[in-house]
């Protein structure tokens, strides 16, 4: 069975209660519950942290599995080298997608640089929810 890790960085966890009017009413459970539906063939190995540690802990996982990844690093996105660096050490060896659940471009200036999208294979943003679903979209295509 293909395994596909769907990781999300800090404050995810808050998703449905934390601003609303910027991410959606829906919470991470709802979202892992559709991802599931769209592709119940893949073991997807689903995790929220607020933790940089964990999360890395996580992208070194699924190299040793050699699974692809879903990865929203949330406000790690814009400074975490750390975790660039774990993220770099899957190219050539499985795909990583980094989603965001609004466009960050659209928002305060320091959104604007992601540190992860120079060494993701795609980034899917603004799309709410959908950025989640078109990843696996992506990922399960062939
Ligand atoms: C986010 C965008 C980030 O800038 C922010 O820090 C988040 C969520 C998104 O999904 O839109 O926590 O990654």
């Amino acid at each position: 069975m293909t395994k596909i890790y769907v990781l999300n960085g800090p404050n995810l966890n808050m998703l449905g209660a934390r601003e609303p009017e910027i991410y959606g009413t829906m919470n991470l459970s709802d979202i892992e519950a559709k991802l599931r539906q769209q592709a119940p063939e893949v073991e997807l190995v689903f995790g929220q942290t607020n933790s940089e540690d964990e999360l890395i802990g996580w992208l070194q996982a699924a190299f040793n599995d050699s699974a692809d990844v879903i990865l929203n690093p949330a406000a790690f996105t814009h400074y975490s080298y750390a975790l660039r660096d774990a993220c770099a050490m899957l190219k050539g060896r499985s795909r990583l997608i980094e989603v965001h659940i609004s466009n960050p471009h659209s928002r305060e200036e320091f959104r604007h640089n992601s540190v992860i999208s120079g060494v993701a294979t795609g980034v899917i943003a603004g799309f709410g929810v959908d950025s989640y679903l078109l990843a696996l979209q992506q990922l399960t295509r062939n």
